[in-house]
């Protein structure tokens, strides 16, 4: 079925930018807010704000339901038990809770390997990285090729490392490949499977079940959600062992001057007042998405991804990065000869109202990785990033692509 949006639903896009029409392209760092997303944010703020899980009065208990309720929508979604989603305030902090827990609990070890890819996002390295140096675990890569790709080979060769866990991507920031998930957990059966899931859980329903995924993390402002909110999904058994990251209040079940003892799952990885309203304005953002159908927003995108990725083909003084083939989904990375990519993004932004995003992408080991395959005379370790979504057309497309042409002919 095609995917039917009201462009009513998104008045930001109607707005001038610069005396432009707005084309927004940035979408892989964040998505804009459904209005009727909002106005229900509002609602639930006038009608039904307060703290959840504490206290007894009317107010208090409409917004447990209403946080209880966000619980059970994401919990459906994934096909997972709702004490299996925790809420955090992003992708970000839910792998900082996977590592810090897995340490506490003696789970993950000195000794033990962790095996990333070469195509993470800093969310997916710098936690690991920094806290083997504190915890003696070895961490080893799955590597990319010339172009920013995960292949299955690459993928493979992986296994000699003997990881104890695999944490990687489901869906790279950068090179826009979605990468196959099921495989990596063929070849990694024994494994803690840990999935960042930022880039590909907005497009795509996944069945944590199914893909036989351990923990999975996600955020909600990447899906039409608000800001500072995320979830991590984690197998029960896991969640039960495992110390929590965060302590405080609404995590314990007793406490005395010596001991504690936690709450069960989820709420014992939930500690202090949590983003309440944010919980419910993801609740609404999923409803939303649910409403237009995820086989429909996923084949819009890959569809648009297409288009975007013959027609930037076209031009050939752009170098194009990652798979471009069935596995490359949603965001384009790219250069242009002879130009900087801030250069590049501001012209776009300055003369065309076209937003994209320019630099490393948090992912700097990847973006130098790309320097590998370049034919650029001068490869500037940064790239061009078109990244689309459900309210984008061809028509936005065009509009990049002619100020690239453009673009390309002032700057000679
Ligand atoms: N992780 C976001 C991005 O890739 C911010 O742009």
């Amino acid at each position: 079925m095609p995917l039917r949006v009201s462009f009513d639903d998104f008045p930001t896009l109607g707005k001038k930018v610069n005396g432009k029409r707005l084309v927004y392209l940035d979408n892989a760092a964040t998505t804009l807010k459904p209005k009727p997303v909002l106005e229900k944010m509002v609602d639930f703020y006038i009608g039904s704000y307060s703290n959840v899980h504490r206290a007894v009065h009317t107010l208090a208990s409409r917004a447990t339901v209403a946080y209880e309720e966000a619980r059970m929508k994401v919990a459906k979604f994934l096909n997972a038990d709702p004490s299996e989603v925790i809420f955090t305030s992003g992708a970000t902090m839910g792998i900082n809770l996977v590592v810090n827990s897995l340490l506490r609990s003696g789970i993950l070890r000195e000794g033990d390997v962790v095996l990333l890819s070469q195509a993470e996002h800093h969310a997916n390295l710098v936690p690991w990285i920094r806290l083997s140096k504190f915890h003696g675990f070895g961490i080893a890569y799955i590597e990319v090729n010339e172009k920013g790709v995960l292949t299955e080979e690459a993928i493979l060769r992986g296994k000699e490392y003997k990881p104890k866990i695999v944490s990687v991507t489901g869906h790279s920031n950068v090179t826009g490949q979605v990468i196959p998930l099921e495989f990596v957990r063929e070849v990694f059966e024994d494994a803690i499977l840990v999935v960042d899931g930022a880039q590909l859980v907005p497009h795509k329903r996944l069945d944590v079940k199914d893909l036989g995924l351990d923990f999975l993390v996600f955020s909600g402002h990447k899906m039409l959600g608000p800001t500072g909110v995320g979830v991590l999904y984690g197998r029960k058994d896991l969640l039960e062992v495992m110390e929590p990251f965060l302590y405080g209040g609404e995590m314990i079940d007793k406490v005395s001057f010596e001991e504690v003892t936690f709450n069960e799952i989820p709420y014992k990885f939930e500690a202090g007042t949590q983003n309440i309203a944010g919980v419910v304005g993801l609740g609404y953002a999923l409803d939303y998405l649910e409403a237009l159908g995820f086989d429909s927003l996923e084949e819009h995108v890959r569809d648009l991804t297409e288009y975007l990725i013959e027609e930037l083909s076209k031009l050939e003084f752009v170098e194009l990065y990652g798979p471009l083939d069935h596995s490359h989904v949603s965001i384009v990375s790219f250069n242009v000869e002879g130009i900087h990519p801030h250069d590049v993004a501001h012209v776009l932004d300055q003369e065309f109202g076209v937003a994209v995003r320019s630099g490393h992408h948090c992912a700097q080991p990847l973006v130098r990785a790309l320097a590998r395959g370049t034919k650029l005379s001068n490869f500037p370790n940064s790239t061009v990033r078109a990244s689309v979504y459900l309210y984008n057309t061809k028509e936005d497309v065009d509009v990049m692509v002619e100020g690239l042409k453009k673009l390309k002919g002032w700057f000679g």
